[in-house]
């Protein structure tokens, strides 16, 4: 039975109107107003609620209203919501050393974003560059990579789309193929100072790296002198399954860069750099807003969430339902190649190119999903996804897939 999409409402309209006369049409948006949620049912302008399996882009790992988020923010925000990196301030301690205990030996400078995460890492890496290697500053990136909009994370970045219209992009970046040590290996030179690469692509179509392939570029760093960066924006903060998705390869990356779901919801990016690469010194980088009290001890508070109640193996387990059922769906003929990912980080490549026609169906069926490209949809739920939540959104899918059909 083919279920038309529900007509715009009448406050709907007008939100996008005024959308329109205000701000810059840099989204391709959904047509609805999300305005409350909990857990992960979120409720649009409409009263109508959706289960929520993009979790603002991998970023409400504990959902919506949840009682630590909001206990912190209340709790912070009375005692101070902003102080300059001028001066000393305990949130930032707690988070970084939070963090620091769920990763590797390392010490940290806390950013904004992902996009600023990944410049820091990068800057790190040409500093360390001419420290230690005689100046070289090039990165080897993989084709399919999303680092973020800033000019050095977009020239690490593969999407023509995304970086043309800002050319000239910072130089010092080279593109192959992704999960492939020998083209990396070709690729590495004596301007070279370092590989960046996320474990599994997510704007690419969550396309995983091999746990071989990161070995081989962990083997490949240290035979040859690089550092070995990973970005864990998007893969990060225990939804793989792990707290980060490189601890599945046993591999220890030089840097790291971390962001999304750190702090629930507000923005907060960090860089971790262990003892190999950790080389910023005064004055070589700095931020207003980075590791402000407020983002902090919401992440302090997120970070002890998520390890009290499981979360990380919730990830496991329920992403393992997750796909089981959506296989399940696969059997039953609807038309889905293939699932992967990992955790709760899953793509659903579908076999036609209809995924921007599945994410509208789906929101007539109380669903919220993301369409990469034509044909793969994201789920990246909060961590906190029961197994009914899991089941009950593959239904909800399913129906959309036959809406569509
Ligand atoms: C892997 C990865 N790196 C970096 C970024 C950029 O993060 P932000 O949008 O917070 O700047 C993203 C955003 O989707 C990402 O997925």
């Amino acid at each position: 039975m083919r279920v038309d999409p529900p007509p715009a409402s009448a406050a709907f309209s007008a939100i996008e109107e005024r959308a329109l006369g205000v701000l810059m049409p840099t989204y391709t948006r959904q047509p609805v107003a999300l305005r409350e949620g909990r857990g992960c049912v979120v409720r649009d302008v409409d009263g109508r609620e959706y289960l929520d399996m993009v979790a603002g882009i991998a970023v409400n790992v504990l959902g919506h209203g949840h009682p630590a988020v909001l206990r912190a923010i209340e709790e912070q925000s009375r005692r101070l919501v902003h102080v300059s990196n001028l001066y000393y301030s305990e949130p930032q301690l707690e988070a970084a050393e939070k963090l620091v205990a769920t990763a590797f030996p390392s010490r940290v400078f806390l950013a904004n974003s992902g996009t600023e995460a990944v410049e820091g890492a990068i800057k790190l890496a040409r500093k360390w560059g001419r420290l230690h290697r005689n100046g070289a500053s090039t990165i080897v990136c993989a084709r399919g990579a999303f680092h973020g909009r800033t000019m050095g994370a977009l020239a690490a970045t593969a999407n023509r789309r995304y970086r043309e219209p800002f050319e000239p992009l910072p130089r010092g970046f080279v593109h192959v193929a992704y999960d492939d040590v020998a083209a990396v290996e070709a690729a590495i030179d004596p301007g070279t100072v370092a590989i960046l690469m996320e474990p599994i692509e997510g704007e690419s179509g969550v396309t995983p790296m091999r746990d071989e392939t990161l070995r081989g570029l962990r083997r490949l760093c240290d035979e040859h002198g690089l550092l070995l960066l990973l970005d864990e924006v998007q893969t990060g903060m225990g939804r793989t399954g792990r707290w980060w998705a490189h601890q599945h390869a046993g591999v220890v990356p030089d840097v790291m860069s971390v962001a999304k779901g750190i702090a629930g919801g507000l923005p907060m990016g960090a860089v971790l750099a262990g003892p190999r690469a950790d080389c910023l010194e005064v004055g070589d980088h700095g931020s207003t807003f980075g590791g402000g009290p407020l983002a902090c001890a919401v992440a302090a508070a997120v970070l002890d969430t998520i390890r009290a109640d499981d979360l990380v193996l919730n990830a496991h387990r329920t992403g393992e339902r997750l796909r089981d059922a959506l296989l399940g769906l696969a059997r039953g003929g609807a038309p889905i190649a293939e699932v992967r990912g990992r955790g709760l980080m899953l793509g659903v490549v579908l076999r036609d190119e209809i995924a921007p026609q599945v994410a509208a169906a789906a929101l007539g069926r109380g669903l919220i999903v993301n369409a990469i490209g034509r044909s793969v949809l994201r789920l990246v739920p909060p961590l906190i996804l029961t197994a009914g939540e899991a089941d009950e959104a593959v239904r909800r899918l399913g129906l959309a897939l036959e809406d569509v059909a």
